[in-house]
């Protein structure tokens, strides 16, 4: 599966705390566009694609939502609720959002620009393009240290 936990480093002093993401140091990409998620009722699931292209970094930032990513063959879930960590998802991993909390910011880095064309959003389109090519890293190899 194609994912993996980043550690942020926080810089902090007695005024509070920052963290900062440069592209190719702590986010494992070129960053071609961020986007955040916000104000999403506790019973709504969002996300449910793959992107066929698109490599994404999520930080919540702020309350909890958890992350469900699927290849095919192995359904993980996650909760993420800290700002100082990241979740790597690479291109071609089924996700959904889920369980957000009233507060729940969750911010998205990601290595491609907005592309409908690329998303994959029927599970069974996507089970069939997953299988078809074991492409679960179609578009460029994610370097060893992002592998899990
Ligand atoms: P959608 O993909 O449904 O969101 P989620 O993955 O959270 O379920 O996107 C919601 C709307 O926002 C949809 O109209 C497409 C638009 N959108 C953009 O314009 N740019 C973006 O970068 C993203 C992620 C979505």
């Amino acid at each position: 599966m194609d994912y993996k936990f980043v550690d942020f480093n926080i810089k902090g002093d007695e005024r509070g705390y920052l963290i900062a993401f440069e592209e190719n140091v702590n986010v494992p990409f070129d960053v071609k566009r961020v986007f955040y998620i916000f104000d999403t009722k506790g019973s709504v699931t969002r996300g449910q694609h793959a992107n066929k292209n698109t490599k994404h970094l999520l930080i919540n930032i702020s309350g909890s939502c958890r992350i469900k990513i699927d290849n095919g063959k192995e359904q993980l879930d996650f909760l993420l609720n800290r700002p100082d960590q990241g979740l790597f998802i690479n291109n071609m991993v089924w996700k959904e959002m889920h369980e957000f909390s009233y507060n729940c910011i969750l911010m998205v880095l990601a290595s491609e620009y907005y592309d409908e064309t690329e998303y994959i959003r029927d599970y069974d389109e996507y089970l069939k393009i997953a299988n078809n090519s074991g492409l679960l890293t179609v578009n460029g190899e994610v370097s060893d240290i992002w592998k899990q």
